[in-house]
């Protein structure tokens, strides 16, 4: 693409000149896109110019032409934003509440890096803004792409929004390769209440409260939307680097506020916790005074080098903390206690509240979770709000604690009515009328006909499609709904969306002339199923929504059977109790009984079965692949640690093997490879010994694995 003078560059006759070019150039490229004629530039070119023409009408307005790209050119953006994956994992943080939880995780610090408590350890503490994170990525100083979290390995595409953002530097003083930039968008107050003045004068949706705002602002499939947004972005960590930036945490936020982008003037260097905990204490008493919100502060570990050994949990560092604000709290007035049926049958009550503030977001809803937190109990059948009940029209207390749904900490019984009663549980499916049940230990009550219960099959097909299982582009929970309550071209269960473009072939009426739907929506859906009918075999486990067996005990099953056909086979086998399947079924290490007998469950020969085995029909499902054993040369080793290691705590030294692929064991077994003595090591030696397997001490352990 041809090189362009910045915009701040630009002389105001330059900037005429330029729109009055842009405005020709893109209004044919426009009229040749849609028409006739071929294209005459590709799509990034077009938004490119699309996007600097922009960009200097924000600069110029008194230039903006009658015949503005921006104001004419319908063209039509895309249904959803392309996906981006992380180079890094994008991490979210554990969260502590009170002291006592700080402390702890500055213990836990300090075991895994074996530190005595007098050994000095730093912490860098800085506010949690609560707004959406951001990755932006630079090559070479050039913002290439910004994308959203997501789920941390997938993000949305959204680098054309990002760079309506004035915060967000374009380019950086600096040539470095590669530079992954991680921060908080968010709007402030002022800037927050002037959006929602304006949507409400125009009748438009106003945003429950700032992260709405910014959220909803930064996802605009039309990137000139979010360039009228008032959208600010704080950098506070990092992604991929080809060049480090600085051997500690302030450090690195420093010299990312010297290549030009917003970081926190309230981050401070701690020397210890108790400093950490003091710093904490003056930002909750300046929190109102910020100006936009922040729902906690966060502390980490200052050295780099540590955060790198203390490394990550599954999706939480152990170098960082979110020391989050107390909850807050409202009263209001229950209007009325629904029923909803989940996945699993459960039935989960739902407050519905009379609209109250809590902490500057308007709550409705609130959980009340089960029978017995409605009567005034908890779990283990202890007494919770003094053993008090709710009852319909009832005042109580509403709260919110960090993300969580809110929930009702009190009952005001002074203002009970005279002849309320107590709230009756339904007794039956409020969806379906069949029969409820509660097990025994089991404080959820459950629809058991989860065959025929229609609630069942749409949350059931939700989880299906969603982002970890099938994540049908085009398929989510509205169109779920749509296509379950439709005659023509019903979806009752996952088999039903992969014939669904056959069925469709056969019927008068076709999708892509009904209403809602049209040609390129049709068959982008029909393209996007056809897409995902090759699936990885764990995905397609997880995807089956079985209760107890959720993403991580998929993984373990199909890394344990390969695949899909073994697995199956193995899982006929078991239903006899008495087979040595059944018992290897439970002896894999992370499947206990629970997951066994619910396996069996939804596999046993009948309808569960065949649906099953009938969706399986229609799909191509990979063998699991283990993870490559170059890199992870302990792949699929099982350890066991034992003794005491001197170089590291066994915490590191278990999250290194984790990290090289292994699983590490707590005993010995004929399942196990590797045995790691440190001194002071006994009986598991002489097991090892016994079973013949091979023992490392600690200084062969370190060079094996290379430190
Ligand atoms: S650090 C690997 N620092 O809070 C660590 N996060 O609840 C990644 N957030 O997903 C996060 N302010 O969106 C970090 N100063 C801060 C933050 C911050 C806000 C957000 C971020 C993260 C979420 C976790």
């Amino acid at each position: 693409m041809t090189d362009y003078i910045a915009v701040e560059n630009l002389s105001d006759e330059m900037a005429k000149d330029e729109l009055t070019y842009l405005a020709e150039l893109l209004n044919k490229a426009n009229s040749a896109y849609h028409g006739i004629d071929s294209p005459i530039m590709t799509d990034a070119e077009f938004d490119f110019l699309k996007k600097r023409n922009l960009e200097i009408e924000l600069k110029f307005p008194q230039y903006k032409k009658p015949d503005s790209p921006t104001e004419k050119i319908g063209y039509l953006p895309s249904e959803t934003f392309s996906k981006i994956k992380h180079s890094k994992k994008m991490f979210s943080l554990a969260n502590g509440f009170e002291n006592n939880d700080l402390y702890d995780f500055d213990d836990q610090v300090r075991r895994f890096l074996n530190f005595r408590v007098s050994e000095p350890l730093e912490y860098t503490v800085e506010p949690k803004i609560d707004g959406l994170s951001l990755s932006l990525r630079y090559e070479k100083g050039e913002l290439v792409f910004a994308a959203t979290r997501g789920d941390g390995t997938t993000g949305e595409n959204v680098t054309e929004n990002a760079f309506m953002i004035s915060d967000i530097p374009k380019t950086l003083p600096t040539k470095t390769d590669v530079l992954e930039v991680r921060g908080e968008v968010y709007m402030e107050h002022k800037d927050f209440e002037n959006l929602n003045t304006y949507h409400d004068s125009l009748g438009k949706k106003v945003f429950a409260n700032p992260r709405n705002a910014a959220a909803g602002s930064l996802r605009q499939l039309d990137a000139t939307v979010t360039a009228e947004r008032p959208l600010k972005f704080l950098a506070y960590a990092w992604g991929e680097l080809t060049e480090p930036l600085d051997a500690t945490q302030f450090g690195a936020i420093k010299k990312l506020k010297n290549l030009g982008f917003k970081t926190s003037s309230h981050t401070k260097l701690c020397k210890s916790i108790d400093e950490a905990l003091s710093h904490y204490e003056e930002l909750s008493k300046i929190r109102s005074e910020l100006g936009y919100d922040i729902d906690g502060i966060v502390y980490k570990v200052d050295s780099l080098d540590l955060q790198s050994r203390l490394g990550y949990r599954s999706t939480t560092p152990r170098w960082a903390i979110a020391h989050k604000f107390p909850a807050e709290y409202s009263w209001t007035q229950l209007l009325a206690i629904d029923i909803q049926v989940g996945r699993t049958g459960a039935l989960s009550p739902v407050a519905r509240l009379k609209p109250v503030t809590v902490g500057g977001v308007v709550i409705s809803n609130a959980t009340l979770h089960n029978q017995d937190y409605i009567a005034g109990r908890d779990n283990s059948g202890k007494k919770i709000r003094s053993g008090n009940d709710i009852r319909l029209n009832d005042w109580v207390e509403v709260y919110r604690a960090g993300d969580v749904i809110p929930k009702i900490s009190n009952v005001d019984l002074t203002k009970r009515l005279k002849d309320s009663e107590a709230y009756q549980f339904p007794s039956v499916c409020p969806e379906c009328g069949a029969e409820v049940v509660r097990d025994d230990g089991d404080a959820v009550i459950r629809c058991i006909d989860d065959l025929n219960c229609p609630a069942q099959a749409i949350e059931k097909l939700k989880h299906f499609v969603s982002r970890k299982a099938f994540d049908i582009e085009g398929l989510g929970g509205k169109q779920i709904e749509f296509f379950f309550a439709d005659e023509a071209l019903s979806i009752k269960e996952p088999a039903d969306i992969f014939t669904l473009e056959p069925r469709d072939r056969n019927n008068l009426t076709k999708l892509k002339d009904r209403h809602g739907f049209g040609r390129k929506s049709a068959t982008n859906l029909f393209d996007a199923i056809e897409k995902k009918k090759t699936i990885e075999f764990s995905r397609l486990l997880f995807s089956l929504g079985i209760r107890h067996v959720g993403e991580n005990v998929s993984k373990l099953l199909a890394r344990h059977f390969l695949t899909w056909s073994k697995f199956i086979h193995i899982i006929s086998l078991a239903q006899n109790s008495d087979s040595q399947e059944y018992f290897d079924l439970g002896a894999i290490d992370g499947i206990g009984t629970t997951v066994v007998s619910s396996l069996l469950s939804a596999f046993k020969p009948g309808k569960r079965r065949d649906r099953i085995e009938k969706l399986a029909d229609q799909l191509n499902i990979l063998d699991e692949i283990l993870p490559d054993s170059n890199d992870n040369f302990l792949s699929g080793k099982t350890l066991v640690f034992t003794g005491t290691l001197e170089q590291m705590s066994r915490s590191e030294a278990k999250s290194l093997a984790e990290n090289l692929g292994a699983k590490v064991s707590g005993s010995v077994s004929a399942k196990t490879d590797l045995v790691i003595a440190g001194s002071g090591a006994g009986s598991k030696i002489k097991k090892a010994e016994e079973l013949g397997v091979e023992t490392l001490d600690e200084t062969e352990w370190l060079s094996l694995i290379g430190k």
